[in-house]
Parts: structure tokens; C-alpha cells; sequence
């Protein structure tokens, strides 16, 4: 894997950062990105110290579609390829926001972010994925995006965080649709939800888990092997209901 190269993205914090770090550790080429610049490239120097692994900060906000634009021309000038596309980046309101009473600026923004930002990231860098013998595509997404969580699921919480939910169920329909176009192509597009990480402070009381194994259910999609799974909904490898 030495000469495969990862983008992911929001991956100055939280499961995006664990996740650059542990395909660092695998051998990848990661472009780290964050909407801080200097968070990204602050994130990148700490991984690359790390070993003989070669990782790259880029600021990259996934809601800024001249930002967007720019990337393929600026990772081709670094890394000359990619091979994975990991959309990490999420946007979410609060616990109280419920449809009825939503503020649609704010909704559109969470959107744009989780919905639209994968979706022109794909757009942007499908040419270069298709130039790479083992092309994926992971979305990050949520089981508060789907009808099967028991927990956290579309009408599992009483309406709540309701921007996030329906963002994650339109992420889950962009991947299912994507794959659907691309049969054959050698790329594998699939949702993972990480489960319930511990990425923010009470998390673990809610029994959240470790970010280590949030993150490592992401990284079971990015090492699929040829001919895996498309168009799949999967948590730590195997496949949960949509
Ligand atoms: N933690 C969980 O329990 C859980 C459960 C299910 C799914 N997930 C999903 O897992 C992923 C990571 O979650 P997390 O808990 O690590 O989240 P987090 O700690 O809130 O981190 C989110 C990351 O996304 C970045 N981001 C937000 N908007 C962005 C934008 N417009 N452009 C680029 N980056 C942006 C943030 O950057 P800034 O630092 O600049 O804000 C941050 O780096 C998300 O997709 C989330 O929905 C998490």
C-alpha cells in the first residue's frame, strides 16, 4: 500500500484524524484536510513524525465549492494520484433541533456540508480514482441516517437532531445511487456508519466507544479488497440495514 494515497476529509479532529493516522500507519499517503489550514498541516507533520509514512495537510472547507474545485490540480501536484476518497466531514446542529421548528439556513448548512460536500468531493476527484487500479470511495455516515438503527435511526429519537439524521439518509441514498453507476469500474463507493464514538465530551458516559474503533470500521471499507462490496451500508466490515 506504500504507493496508495487517502484524502480525508475534517480529519483534524475526532474519527477523520484516527482514521489519516491509522492509514499512515498502514503505509498510505494521506492527505489530511481540515478547514484549518494550519490544524491540517499541524496534523499531517505529527503523523509523518511518526514513521517512514508521508502525509500532507491541505485546508479544505467541503461546503466551499471554488476550495473543492481546487483540490484534484493540488493533489495531483503533490501525490501525482488518489486512490482513496474518505468524506469524513460532518456538520450537526444540536439534540433539540427538531424538523417542524428547524432553522432552514442552518439546515441547508448541514447539507451542504454533509450531503453536498461528499457529493462535489466525488465529483471533483471520480477522473483520478478512476486512474487507480483499486479505487474507493467512503462515505461516513450515521445509523441516525437509517430506518434499522435500534438506537439512534430516522424515527428512533423522537425527531431529534432532525438536519443531521435526514442529511445521513440523503448521504446513504447518494451512496447506493453512486454505486449503482458504477459497476464494473473497479470502484467500490459504500457508507459506513463508525457507531457511537467518543468524539466529544459525555460521549462515553452514553456508552460511546473508543475513537480507535470508530475509526477502524472506516478503515474496513478503505482496504476492501477488489471486487467487495459496492453500494453497501456497513458497520466494522459487515453490512447493517439502511
Ligand atoms: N462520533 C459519533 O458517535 C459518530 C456516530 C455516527 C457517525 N459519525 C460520523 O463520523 C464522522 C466523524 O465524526 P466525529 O465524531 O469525528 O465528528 P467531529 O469530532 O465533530 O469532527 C467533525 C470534523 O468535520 C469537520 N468539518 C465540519 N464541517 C466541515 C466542512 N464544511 N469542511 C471540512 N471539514 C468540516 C470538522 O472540522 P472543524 O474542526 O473545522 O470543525 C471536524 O474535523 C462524521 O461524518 C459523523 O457524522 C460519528
Amino acid at each position: 500500500m506504500s504507493d496508495t494515497v487517502a484524502l480525508v476529509t475534517g480529519a483534524t479532529r475526532g474519527i477523520g484524524r484516527q482514521v489519516a493516522a491509522d492509514l499512515a500507519a498502514r503505509g498510505f499517503t494521506v492527505v489530511v484536510s481540515g478547514r484549518d489550514a494550519a490544524a491540517a498541516l499541524a496534523t499531517a507533520a505529527e503523523l509523518s513524525d511518526r514513521g517512514e509514512v508521508r502525509a500532507l495537510g491541505l485546508g479544505l472547507d467541503v461546503a466551499d465549492v471554488r476550495a473543492v474545485a481546487a483540490v484534484p490540480a493540488a493533489v495531483r501536484d503533490v501525490t501525482g494520484r488518489l486512490d482513496v476518497l474518505v468524506n469524513n466531514a460532518a456538520a450537526f446542529v444540536d439534540w433539540t433541533e427538531v424538523a417542524s421548528a428547524a432553522d432552514l439556513d442552518v439546515a441547508r448548512e448541514v447539507m451542504d456540508t454533509n450531503l453536498f460536500g461528499a457529493w462535489r468531493m466525488v465529483q471533483a476527484l471520480l477522473p483520478m480514482l478512476r486512474e487507480s487500479p483499486h479505487p474507493r470511495v467512503v462515505n461516513v455516515s450515521s445509523g441516525g441516517g437509517s430506518h434499522g438503527d435500534e438506537q439512534f435511526g430516522l424515527t428512533r429519537r423522537g425527531g431529534a437532531a432532525a438536519s443531521y439524521g435526514i442529511s445521513k439518509a440523503a448521504l446513504n441514498a447518494l451512496t447506493a445511487t453512486l454505486a449503482a453507476e458504477l459497476p464494473g469500474t473497479g470502484v467500490l463507493v459504500n457508507a459506513v456508519c463508525p457507531g457511537l464514538t467518543a468524539t466529544w465530551p459525555g460521549a462515553e458516559q452514553m456508552g460511546a466507544r473508543p475513537v480507535e474503533e470508530g475509526a477502524a470500521s472506516v478503515v474496513a471499507a478503505v482496504v476492501l479488497p477488489d471486487g467487495g462490496p459496492s453500494g453497501a451500508f456497513l458497520r466494522d466490515g459487515h453490512p447493517i440495514p439502511w
